[in-house]
């Protein structure tokens, strides 16, 4: 059977952050922050707008580009580190707010590689025949647990989310190939406090970790689905850093072109950033029906996920 992407749909709230707001009150700089990050402004969703908000205008999308309506989605799953509460789920909460059947609905931890991990274990249940329409969010609203007083993190996150409806689709389509991860002994670089609620970040750890992590993972992944970098039409890594994304593109052997870059935009949106890149290339006309993808994420925990896919239904 062939498991892939049904439908697709991503959100980004509209308030747009840039690099000199926080010049106003760390000492930090525009220049700083793109050179080092590749960032350029980042979305910021208002007070009174949560996860579950974010997730639901996304999954609309996504239900309705499928061509299904919501009562046919027989799954819920969410990827996030930032739901509205522990519980209800902001997965419980789509079921409510899309009128979906009283179907099963579960949140996935697993950082910024929440959405890698999600449309894996979703292409688990297809497969067992027992599912036909899963629908997979990747939602994240950093900036609450954000530490504005700490310049080494304070300018990396943004908020944001994407959808997927997962099920059965045609040949020449759907995933070919993954690959899981996590590394516990990394946990301590990068972690949510539980005093203050916020991020903390030992950012050169993660760094090493990810350049290494980001090329292993999707080399990994493309040799699994037996294919070369010539193949790959578009490499979309999780956008967290310019930096990171360039070793990963290089050490894959993938022209400049074909990497998706939405960091300069969005930031580091976590569950939320390798949807809302492969939302910006469909609407650029950059994805075609048949392409090969490779997605990869790492994150928090640490954990990582690379797929590869061919896009379309
Ligand atoms: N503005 C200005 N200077 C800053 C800064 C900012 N926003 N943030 C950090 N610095 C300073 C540091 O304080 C340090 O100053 P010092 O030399 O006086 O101590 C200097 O820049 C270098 O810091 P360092 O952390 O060694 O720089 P770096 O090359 O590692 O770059 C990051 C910092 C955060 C950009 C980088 O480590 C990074 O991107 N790490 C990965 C983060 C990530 O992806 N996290 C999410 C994973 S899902």
């Amino acid at each position: 059977m062939n498991v892939g992407i049904k439908g697709f749909g991503a959100y980004a709230p509209s308030k747009v952050i840039d690099n000199a707001y926080f010049e106003s009150f760390l000492d930090t700089s525009d220049e700083w922050i793109s050179k080092m990050t590749g960032i350029k402004e980042r979305r910021w969703a208002a007070d009174d707008e949560d996860t579950s908000d974010m997730a639901y205008e996304a999954s609309v999308k996504a239900i309705e580009d499928a061509g299904i309506q919501a009562e046919d989605i027989d799954m819920i799953m969410v990827a996030t580190s930032t739901g509205d509460y522990p519980f209800p789920t902001v997965a419980n909460m789509l079921q409510e707010r899309l009128g979906t059947k009283k179907v099963a609905t579960m949140d996935q931890l697993a950082a910024c590689s929440g959405f890698m991990y999600a449309m894996i274990n979703a292409k688990q249940f297809i497969q067992s025949g027992d599912y036909h329409n899963i629908l997979v969010v990747g939602a994240d609203k950093l900036s609450k647990i954000t530490d504005l007083s700490d310049r080494s993190t304070a300018v990396l996150f943004g908020d944001g989310a994407g959808a997927a409806v997962i099920g059965e689709v045609s040949e020449g389509h759907g995933i070919l190939s993954y690959e899981l991860g996590s590394d516990g002994s990394g946990g301590k670089y990068l972690y949510q406090d539980q005093e203050t609620h916020k991020i903390v970040m030992n950012g050169r750890e993660v760094f090493k970790f990810a350049v290494r992590i980001m090329g292993e993972a999707s080399t990994k992944a493309v040799e699994k689905a037996g294919l070369t970098a010539d193949d790959i039409d578009m490499f979309v890594p999780h956008q967290a850093n310019i930096r990171i994304m360039e070793s990963a593109r290089l050490r894959l052997g993938i022209p400049e072109e074909k990497m998706s870059v939405s960091v300069d935009q969005f930031g580091n949106t976590s569950a939320a950033s390798i949807p809302l890149s492969i939302a910006q290339e469909l609407e650029n006309g950059k994805i075609q029906d048949g392409d090969t993808l490779v997605l990869v994420g790492f994150g928090g925990s640490l954990t990582w996920g690379a797929i590869t896919l061919k896009w379309g239904k």
